[in-house]
């Protein structure tokens, strides 16, 4: 009998690359790749930019928190989360008892390299720069509950996700 495989779930700041990393690992594992950000899109029809201005933060975190729940009844996904999907501590038990979490790290200046003035992501308006640092400040505790943290700096995706499959 085929076990289902166990579920990965990416966690960590914007521009981490839990994206990049979610696709390499889901090709080497044969799990399939889930968008969480994607999902929220689909259910709710518009964009990011456009729930965060037209409905708040506060309608986003809970489509978030109710997907986030509906998908890791699934197994054998590997889950990109947004990066504050963590905020809630239900969310971070769903998560713990939903898979393997890894939480990815990166400093400041690599998530704005990465990310820039991204208009996608609307919490980086107005100031990207001044907005990572405080929220990875705002965050870091958050990030803490992980099974394992891998630091990405100065790492391709494939290391990472190399590194990842080695405790998987
Ligand atoms: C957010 C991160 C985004 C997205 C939304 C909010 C956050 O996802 O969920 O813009 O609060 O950090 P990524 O981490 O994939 O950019």
């Amino acid at each position: 009998m085929n076990l289902p495989l166990n579920n990965i779930v990416l966690i960590g700041m914007m521009g981490t690359g839990k994206s990049t990393v979610g696709a390499l690992l889901a090709a080497e594992t044969g799990l399939t790749l889930v968008d969480l950000d994607q999902r929220i899109v689909q259910e709710a029809g518009r964009t990011i930019p456009d729930i965060f201005a037209a409905e708040g933060e506060a309608y986003f975190r809970e489509l978030e928190s109710a997907l986030l729940r509906g998908t890791l009844q699934e197994r054998g996904i590997v889950l990109a989360t947004g990066g504050g999907a963590v905020l809630r501590e239900e969310n971070r038990l769903v998560m713990r008892e939903g898979g393997l979490v890894v939480a990815l790290q990166a400093t400041a200046e690599e998530i704005i390299a990465r990310v820039g003035e991204d208009p996608g992501r609307p919490l980086l308006a107005g100031g990207a720069k001044e907005r990572v640092i405080t929220l990875l400040e705002e965050r870091k505790d958050a990030y803490a509950f992980a099974h394992l943290t891998i630091d990405t700096s100065g790492k391709s995706a494939e290391q990472v996700s190399a590194e990842i499959l080695t405790h998987y």
